[in-house]
């Protein structure tokens, strides 16, 4: 069978960045799973519906018709045909999509795609329950931390002033597959760190 590298962790932990240096080195096709939910998210806005009613969220979700693929080492994703690009940022998607990732139809439905990746390839997964809920069995888990000032700080660097933190308190909070260390995850903290001694120190805790 195919192997799943699982990368957790809060927002702008650094988690994204460590997982593509992994995924150009290793050759592993990568997949960020958070932007499944920031498109159900983005076409939940751009439709007008109210993203902080479950209900309504999970009758959109049903409607929608979400692909998802492989691009080279690059995963790929169309919402009704379109792919948002840019607009997955944007700071609306930023502040709902705590609450439609809190959703248990919409969690359902996204670890479902998520899984499916493992029928083609190997993966390197990254988001908030990937070693928990996704892949938990794959030996290989990493839960990159930071301290909350260098996140924000990351940030704030790239023009995005929503609070971090207060997207973290959501999703730990959650009912459905909080964030949370995963059993047999090891904690990389991220905050002093280069992208090159993090990438290092993620391939050492991957070798032993
Ligand atoms: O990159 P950043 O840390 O800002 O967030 P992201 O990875 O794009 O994830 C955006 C949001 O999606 C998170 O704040 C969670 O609410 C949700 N998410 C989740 O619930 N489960 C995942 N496996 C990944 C993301």
């Amino acid at each position: 069978g195919h192997v799943a590298i699982a990368i957790d962790g809060p927002a702008a932990s650094g988690k994204s960045t460590i997982a593509r240096e992994l995924s150009k080195r290793l050759g592993l096709v990568m997949v960020n799973s958070g932007t499944m939910y920031r498109a159900v998210t983005w076409k939940v806005v751009k439709d007008g519906i109210d993203a902080e009613n479950p209900a309504a969220v999970a009758e959109a979700l049903e409607k929608m018709n979400l692909q998802c693929g492989v691009d080279g080492l690059d995963s790929t994703l169309t919402v009704d045909g379109i792919d948002p690009g840019e607009e997955l940022r944007s700071q609306e998607v930023n502040a709902h999509v705590s609450h439609v990732a809190a959703v248990p139809e919409v969690r359902r439905h996204l670890v479902d795609l998520q899984r499916s990746y493992l029928q083609h390839s190997d993966v390197i997964m990254e988001g908030r329950d990937i070693g928990s809920a996704v892949f938990p069995d794959t030996p290989y888990k990493i839960y990159v931390d930071a301290d909350p000032s260098v996140r924000q700080g990351r940030r704030e660097a790239i023009g995005e002033i929503d609070s971090v933190t207060d997207r973290d308190r959501k999703d730990s909070q959650r009912e459905t597959d909080p964030l949370k260390v995963a059993d047999g995850a090891r904690v990389l903290d991220n905050s002093g760190h280069t992208v090159e001694t993090a990438v290092e120190a993620a391939l050492e805790i991957l070798i032993q």
